[in-house]
């Protein structure tokens, strides 16, 4: 048996020699490894010979096969396989895509909130995180005893600057940059120095926006959020002005949406206060505007059931990956 495999391998290796179509390697294939081939019939003749042989002649039988079995895949390497395609690259395989990252979820929601505004004829802007205290506070009508300018709730740098605790600093920044008419939308970071927990950051996101011209009223705000909110929460989302206070807005009014079977604020609004038009300069006997201020974790959070903030620091890929 030990001869007769020999002669096999002797035979196939001369035959391969004058291989030289896709053709004439399968028809060799078909001759050793075929199903009625030359090595399926020794191994059925394999079946009858005395076990004290078989372990010699079974490892001999399938080294002659492994030998075969690559020749002919190397051999169809070299030529291609019979419909003339080269097997070794086969170009209609998917490619192996790259690692490719995604958008933050936050920052996502900033993007879809700008662009809905900008539906709206409103400019995209930002400002900066460090800011004076006029920025942050006088400007914005924010008496020098009010406890948000307390270090407890702001921080402050040693050249007497701060980190803007709210985004309405743009609404200063932009209005002593340019004349009305202004619409303008500026997303950026805030800091306040709050202990974290599931629902506060000592650094996290808000919206500001402001519209100032000559004859803007409150009805163009409620116009204006409805259809932003109704954009963001379906339109038949229901919708709840609550009178409020804050200083750059007289009147205020804080806005919830019904949400489960309470309501929850989403935002603070104004028509924008005199007192701020004095501050940049503008002319408060002619001009008239609205400003408005959300919180972006919020929304986010609101909107997609995250229920601790702190995922949207953290990096963790398996959360993040779920808005990719
Ligand atoms: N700056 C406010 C805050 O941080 C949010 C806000 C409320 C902004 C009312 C506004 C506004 O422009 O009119 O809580």
């Amino acid at each position: 048996m030990i001869e007769e495999i020999r002669k096999i391998r002797e035979s196939a290796q001369a035959e391969l020699q004058g291989i030289d179509s896709p053709e004439s390697l399968e028809a060799f294939r078909l001759l050793y490894l075929g199903k009625k081939g030359r090595l399926p019939d020794l191994f059925k003749k394999f079946g009858s010979i005395p076990p004290e042989q078989r372990k010699e002649v079974g490892a001999e039988l399938n080294r002659v096969k492994e030998w075969i079995e690559s020749s002919v895949a190397e051999m169809r390497g070299k030529l291609g396989s019979s419909d003339g395609v080269r097997e070794s690259f086969d170009p209609t395989l998917p490619g192996i895509p790259p690692h490719s990252g995604s958008i933050h979820i936050l920052q996502q929601t900033i993007e879809e909130i700008t662009t809905l505004y900008a539906r709206m004829g409103f400019e995209t802007v930002e400002g900066p995180e460090i800011e004076t205290e006029f920025h942050n506070f006088t400007a914005l009508n924010i008496p020098l005893d009010h406890p948000s300018r307390d270090s407890f709730d702001t921080f402050y740098t040693d050249k007497g600057q701060l980190l803007r605790s709210q985004t309405s600093t743009v609404q200063i920044r932009i209005m002593q940059a340019r004349k009305p008419p202004l619409r303008i939308i500026a997303p950026g970071r805030v800091y306040r120095p709050d202990t974290v927990d599931a629902s506060h950051s000592f650094m996290f996101h808000q919206i500001e926006g402001l519209m100032v011209d000559e004859k803007v009223t409150f009805s163009d705000l409620k116009g204006v959020l409805h259809l932003f909110l109704r954009e963001l929460f379906g339109s038949e989302i229901k919708i709840r002005f609550r009178p409020h206070f804050f200083p750059f807005t007289e009147p205020s009014v804080e806005v919830d949406i019904q949400w489960g079977k309470g309501w929850m604020e989403i935002l603070g609004a104004g028509s924008v206060d005199p007192n701020v038009f004095d501050a940049v300069g503008y002319d408060k006997s002619r001009v008239r505007g609205f400003a408005f201020g959300l919180g972006v974790e919020r929304i986010a959070m609101i909107r997609h059931g995250i229920t601790d903030i702190r995922h949207f620091y953290e990096n963790d890929l398996r959360f993040l990956r779920q808005f990719a």
